[in-house]
This record gives C-alpha cells, sequence and structure tokens, in this order.
C-alpha cells in the first residue's frame, strides 16, 4: 500500500523584521545573517496569534467536509506548546468542526516532533486504510533578545493529510534513526525563550545526520546517487550547506553529482521565514515542491529531521505523478509577498514583551486577520475566535 503525504498547507503570520536591521541593532555587519547565517528576514507572530490559531489556519483551506468525515486522528507537534497538560490540537479541532470520532495529541521532542508525527501517522493508516490523519507543525522560535539565537528565529505552521494512496509525497519504509541525551538546546517549564549551546547544537546536528545516514542505509534505504533531491531541518538556511557538506564527506562522487542545487530550491521559504522549529524541514519540503521549475513527478527526496536534545531521523520519498495540480503555490506566495514589516521597537515588544502571558484574564488587541485568532484568557482559560471582525492596520 502506497502511504503518504496526501496535503500540505503553510500559515506564515502576517508580519515580519529584516535581519538586515537586526544587524544595525547589533551594530554588525548585515552580511553575517544574510550571507553567514543565510536568512533574509524573520517572521513574526502578532499578539494574537500563537501555535494554536497558526495550527488552525494552516488546516483552513484543506478541509472538505469529506475530510472532516475520515479524519480519525489529529497530531500536533510543537515545542512552543501552550499548556502542560491539555494538547493544542484540541482547540484546533473544535474550531475546525472535526467528528468528535478523533484521537487528539500533542507531540513533543524539539524539531524532530513533526517527523514522529509523520512516522506514527503512516502506520496507523497501514493498519486502517480508510482513516486519515491531520498532522500539524506548529512553533514559534525564540531566544533570548540580543542573544546570538536571535537571528534565528521565526514563526509559522504547516499542515498535512497523511493518507493511502497519497496525491504530494509516497513515504518510503525505510527509517534511520539516531537519539543521543546532549544538552545543546532546551527550554525548561519556566522560560518564554530556549536556552542554546550554539556551536555544540551544529555539531550534534552534523554527527546526528552522519549516523541517521548510515542506519537508513542499513535499514535498506536508497543509494545517493538514486536520490534527486535533500531537504534538511533549517534552523537558517546555511545550515542546508553544513548539511550538504557530511554527504560531501561521506560519498564525495555522488553529493558532487547532486550538487547545492539539490537542495537550494528548499531554501527559498526558511530565508523568508526563519526557524519554525517541527515545521522547518516540511517548510523546506514545500519550498522545493512549490519553487522547482521541473516536474518533480516520480523524483526521490532524501529528508533529514533533527531535533535538539537529541533525535534525528533520515528518511526518504517520491513525489507523486499529478503533484502539482494540487499545488496552492500562489497562495502561498501571496501570503509571504503581503506581509508587513515590522519596526524594531514593534517587533521587539511583541516577541518579548509578553506581559499578560500569566495573567488571570485579558484580551489580546485584534491585529491578526487571519481566519483565527487567539482572543485572550478567562480564568486561565485561553480563548480562540473565528476572525469575523475588521483586524487594525499595524504599520
Ligand atoms: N559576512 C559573511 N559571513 C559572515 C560574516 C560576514 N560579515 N561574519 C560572520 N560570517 C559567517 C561566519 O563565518 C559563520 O559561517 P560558518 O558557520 O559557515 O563558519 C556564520 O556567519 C555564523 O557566524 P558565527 O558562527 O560567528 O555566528 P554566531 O556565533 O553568532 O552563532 C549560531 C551562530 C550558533 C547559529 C547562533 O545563531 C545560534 O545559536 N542559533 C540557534 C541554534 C541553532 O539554530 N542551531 C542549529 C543546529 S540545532 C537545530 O537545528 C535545532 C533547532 O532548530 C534549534
Amino acid at each position: 500500500m502506497k502511504i503518504g503525504i496526501d496535503d500540505i498547507g503553510l500559515y506564515v503570520p502576517e508580519h515580519f523584521f529584516p535581519l538586515h536591521e537586526l544587524a544595525v541593532r547589533h551594530d554588525i555587519d548585515p552580511n553575517k545573517y544574510l550571507v553567514g547565517i543565510g536568512q533574509e528576514f524573520m517572521a513574526v507572530p502578532a499578539p494574537d496569534e500563537d501555535i494554536v490559531s497558526m495550527a488552525a489556519n494552516a488546516t483552513q483551506p484543506l478541509l472538505t467536509d469529506e475530510l472532516r468525515a475520515s479524519i480519525s486522528t489529529v497530531i500536533l507537534a510543537t515545542e512552543s506548546g501552550i499548556d502542560q497538560s491539555k494538547s493544542a490540537g484540541l482547540f484546533v479541532h473544535r474550531m475546525l468542526g472535526l467528528k468528535a470520532d478523533c484521537r487528539v495529541i500533542e507531540f513533543k521532542q524539539a524539531c524532530y516532533g513533526a517527523t514522529a508525527g509523520l512516522q506514527m501517522a503512516c502506520a496507523l493508516v497501514r493498519q486502517r486504510p480508510n482513516e486519515k490523519i491531520l498532522l500539524i507543525a506548529s512553533d514559534i522560535a525564540r531566544y533570548k533578545q540580543d542573544s546570538e539565537g536571535e537571528c534565528t528565529q521565526g514563526a509559522g505552521a504547516i499542515a498535512m493529510i497523511i493518507a493511502k494512496d497519497p496525491r504530494i509525497l509516497e513515504i518510503h519504509p525505510h527509517q534511520g534513526k539516531y537519539s543521543l541525551d546532549v544538552m545543546d538546546f532546551w527550554r525548561p517549564n519556566f522560560a518564554s525563550t530556549a536556552f542554546v549551546d550554539g556551536k555544540l547544537s551544529i555539531d550534534i546536528y552534523m554527527e546526528s545526520l552522519k549516523h541517521s545516514w548510515q542506519n537508513y542505509r542499513n535499514d535498506g534505504g536508497l543509494a545517493l546517487t538514486d536520490l534527486s533531491y535533500l531537504c534538511f531541518h533549517q534552523p537558517f538556511t546555511k545550515m542546508a550547506k553544513k548539511a550538504f557538506s557530511v554527504f560531501e564527506t561521506l560519498e564525495p562522487v555522488a553529493a558532487a553529482a547532486l550538487g547545492e542545487s539539490s537542495y537550494a530550491d528548499s531554501q527559498i521559504y526558511g530565508k523568508a521565514i526563519g526557524n519554525c522549529y517541527t515545521a522547518s524541514l516540511y517548510i523546506a519540503l514545500l519550498s522545493l515542491l512549490e519553487n522547482n521549475a521541473q516536474d518533480l513527478s516520480g523524483k526521490n527526496i532524501g529528508l533529514f529531521s533533527y531535533g535538539s536534545g537529541s533525535v534525528g531521523e533520515f528518511f526518504s520519498g517520491t513525489v507523486v505523478k499529478g503533484y502539482a495540480k494540487h499545488s496552492r503555490k500562489r497562495f502561498h506566495a501571496n501570503m509571504l509577498e503581503r506581509r508587513t514589516q515590522l519596526e524594531h521597537a514593534q517587533y521587539a515588544d511583541w516577541f518579548y514583551g509578553d506581559k499578560h502571558s500569566d495573567a488571570e484574564t485579558y484580551q489580546t488587541p485584534r491585529i491578526s486577520s487571519a481566519s483565527y485568532r487567539f482572543a485572550g484568557t478567562e480564568g486561565y482559560r485561553r480563548l480562540y475566535e473565528e476572525n469575523t471582525q475588521q483586524a487594525l492596520r499595524v504599520a
């Protein structure tokens, strides 16, 4: 049975902050961020957006009544969780009118969570082929202000439908996994920003890729010469280049044949959005599918997922013939083009000035014009709503 990604959608916040302005603020050469890190903009969520509203907004364009009736499980992967107990997907499940005969769970293992979700979703479909799984990756990447990590922030969500006879990408059964207990990146319960040992995190990422690749090959996975494209977890797009260098060392001849063009198109969206933790790898995949000028039907893609802490997994898939007919390329391109640039003070206030996060009751300002918004809290209960009113313009 063929199982894989039947549909895929992206949501990106309506505001962004340019990295050349962050460089001015940090009094450094902008090329460190633009070239050295490989990022142009970071997506910035408004105060009435969070991982739940982004998840609902990524999923809504995918839904039909027929699909609602066949979704048996919702898996929401995130490392920016909004509750220690209740899974964020339950808010999404209610807002989007999914049926009650459905299980809803949250997955966490840093940026790797969505890949664990993908493998579980494929296994569920294999067990019950008529059911479909809604898999969402939604995150806000946030580091301490003025820290080295600030230039690798971002926000966004990917929604995917996992089903038999998929229309986009058939996932192969081979898996190369690698787990290692290491403190390269973590966020204790009290903290709203991540702690990171940046250089160590890069080293472990590459170590993890090396072992995951070897384990994938030992599991019967394709040779590098059988892969046409590569998609990497991209906390910043330069990381894809570093990841590719692992193959240049391990398999120089095959890597030279693939060349930089095997991952270049997967960097386009990431450069404009920034890190989205669990969603980043799948944003890279979407970027490749929507920006590569060739017909990718029948091409094999290798994917590497990495979550600090750490778990890595290399897996692969074949692009399904006719995938482009189901593309939302124009919709996603418009979403990115129509964004509003923020001044530094506004960006800093939204990203770091989370003054109400532990307030018992408060209302968020009405800024987002997306379909669903985070309205605030009442008695510590988070409130979400359909966005029917006119949103305020920010800039
Ligand atoms: N022009 C061009 N390039 C320049 C430059 C200039 N003027 N100045 C510096 N550079 C280059 C440097 O040479 C360097 O390139 P290489 O890495 O190819 O050598 C690059 O810019 C970055 O410079 P530094 O190494 O000095 O940067 P830094 O010390 O400020 O930190 C970072 C970079 C470690 C990535 C930091 O931003 C960080 O900690 N980010 C968060 C952690 C992270 O993203 N880790 C990635 C792996 S972990 C993971 O993937 C999970 C996850 O999502 C977090």
